[in-house]
């Protein structure tokens, strides 16, 4: 039995707060799969992505291929004081010694950026980013990865993102994460 060729992308597209919310069980899907969690892990994870929705500058993008399924997504938001992520990173900054400066100022935080296996190594990854970064609110872009080397870590070098933090521990999860960021606009390709 061959095994069946990887989704070609047909399109890539923002998503308004209705449109994700309908495809959030497929989003999840992705995500579950993308990251090898347990498949319970998608029902945990749906408020938290339905609350994420609301936050102030939530914006969306998805590839889906010709028969209209959902391929990868990406999504993020305004980050601000109290929000969780944004106390972590200000923790782990303050506890490194690090320079804080103004990267907890008026940045995007790209959340969640996740390509289906099957659709993987195409680069509708990138696709997605970037178009997600372009048109994205705030002066910089955070986001934090489990330590590489991984796709994901090609991926952003690739487009430009820097150190902010290296092995560091969010509470409750025991892999080392880095933080990484860079200045948005991207620039024009
Ligand atoms: C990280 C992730 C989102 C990247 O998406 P992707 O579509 O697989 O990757 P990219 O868009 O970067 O493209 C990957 C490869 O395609 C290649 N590529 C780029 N443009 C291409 C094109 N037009 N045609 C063919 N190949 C292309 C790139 O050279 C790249 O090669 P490399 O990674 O082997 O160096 C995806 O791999 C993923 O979901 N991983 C698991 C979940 C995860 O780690 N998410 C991030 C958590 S922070």
């Amino acid at each position: 039995m061959t095994a069946a060729p990887p989704p070609r992308c047909d399109r890539i597209a923002e998503l308004t707060a209705d449109q994700f919310q309908a495809r959030l069980p497929e989003a999840l899907q992705i995500y579950v799969t993308a990251m090898g969690y347990p498949p319970a892990t998608a029902q945990q994870r749906a408020p938290m992505w339905s609350a994420h929705m609301q936050r102030a500058g939530w914006r969306c993008i998805g590839a889906f291929s010709e028969q209209d399924q959902l391929i990868g997504i990406g999504y993020g938001y305004l980050g601000a004081p109290g929000q969780w992520w944004h106390e972590q990173v200000r923790r782990g900054l303050l506890s490194s010694g690090a320079e804080i400066g103004d990267w907890l100022d008026d940045y995007f935080e790209l959340t969640e950026l996740h390509v289906h296996p099957a659709g993987q190594g195409a680069g509708i990854g990138e696709r997605i980013l970037r178009q997600l970064l372009t048109g994205a609110p705030g002066n910089k872009v955070l986001l934090s990865t489990p330590e590489g080397p991984t796709r994901a870590w090609r991926l952003y070098r690739r487009v430009g993102f820097t150190d902010v933090l290296r092995n560091y521990r969010f509470t409750g999860d025991p892999r080392p994460f880095a933080v990484l960021g860079r200045s948005l606009p991207l620039e024009e390709r």
